[in-house]
């Protein structure tokens, strides 16, 4: 077991559909604190910097376009295998293969508006903190 730290992003779809404290609810019940939130609007250039791995990809305009349309919620979360098990909560990245009682099963419409990010792995998790938030930002 390890303790991490992971990032999270309740999308705009999530933010529209009123379910902040039903997604946040369900980080605390299985036991990641937030150490760290807010509440923010992206700009296109900040979508495209955090997303910048897809650059090459064929729906990189769509999804930071989606992502700056609208406010989302951002979190840092920490608890042990944080990053696995941020993942189990959100569900398969596309809704449609999405497992019962995962926050993609109950709110997301499409691969794209899919309600959730979460970091993937260790590195990319590190990267994706700092790209939001300062270090003094992250409570102990
Ligand atoms: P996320 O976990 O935020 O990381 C990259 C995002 O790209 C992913 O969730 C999806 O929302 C999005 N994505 C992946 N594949 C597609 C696709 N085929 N069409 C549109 N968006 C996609």
């Amino acid at each position: 077991m390890a303790l991490e730290r992971t990032l999270s992003i309740i999308k705009p779809d999530g933010v529209a559909q009123g379910v902040i404290g039903d997604i946040l609810n369900r980080f605390e019940k299985a036991g990641l604190k937030i150490v760290a939130l807010k509440l923010t609007q992206l700009s296109l250039q900040e979508a495209e910097g955090f997303y910048a791995v897809h650059r090459a990809r064929p729906f990189f305009g769509e999804l930071t376009e989606y992502m700056a349309s609208g406010p989302v919620v951002i979190s840092v979360l920490e608890g042990e295998n944080a990053i696995s098990a941020n993942r189990d909560l959100m569900g398969a990245t596309n809704p449609a293969e999405a497992a019962e009682g995962t926050i993609r099963k109950a709110f997301a419409r499409s691969i794209g508006e899919n309600t959730v990010h979460g970091s993937d792995a260790p590195d990319t998790a590190a990267t994706e903190i700092a790209y939001f938030f300062a270090t003094t930002e992250l409570v102990n």
